[in-house]
């Protein structure tokens, strides 16, 4: 069965107050209403069965060089049993979509090259690096 992907929107922050098992560190109530009210916040929220299995936070940035923005990717998990069947692939879809549909110029994300799902994750969605080695990814959109 696949997840569905959700974005959660401002006045959402229970949304994500119910998903608190996916955060390194629990979430603050007010601080969610903040994130989610600013809408170059982009949240998504992965559900298995009405349960929230993994999420995807990033902020669209504006940029000198061009009017068109770039999304910072912040951070990407997924609850470990539910990791290797694909819910990470649909949450990045999901913001790749998201960022395309709205002319973004590019998305990156930071990760140490020595965490091999993530290095997995963002190569076969299609970001690349300058160098084998290179933190950041790139997909250019
Ligand atoms: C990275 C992470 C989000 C991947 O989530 P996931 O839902 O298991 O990923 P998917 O099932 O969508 O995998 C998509 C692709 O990524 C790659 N991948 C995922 N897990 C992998 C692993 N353990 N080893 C190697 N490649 C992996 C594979 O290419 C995979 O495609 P495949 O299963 O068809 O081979 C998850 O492992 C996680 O939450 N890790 C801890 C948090 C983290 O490190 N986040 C990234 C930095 S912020």
């Amino acid at each position: 069965m696949s997840a569905k992907i959700v974005r959660l929107r401002s006045g959402q922050e229970a949304e994500v107050v119910r998903a608190a098992h996916l955060f390194d560190e629990p979430p603050d109530p007010t601080a969610i209403r903040d994130y989610l009210d600013d809408d170059r916040n982009v949240f998504y929220l992965a559900f298995e069965v009405g349960r929230p299995v993994g999420f995807l936070r990033g902020s669209g940035l504006g940029q000198l060089k061009s009017t068109r923005r770039q999304m910072f990717l912040y951070e990407i998990a997924v609850d470990p049993p539910h990791r290797r069947q694909g819910v990470a692939r649909l949450l990045i879809e999901a913001l790749l979509q998201y960022c395309r549909a709205r002319g973004f110029e590019e998305v990156f994300v930071f990760t140490d090259p020595s965490n091999d799902p993530a290095v997995g994750l963002y190569r076969t969605t299609g970001a690349v690096t300058e160098t084998p080695a290179d933190r950041m990814f790139v997909y250019r959109l």
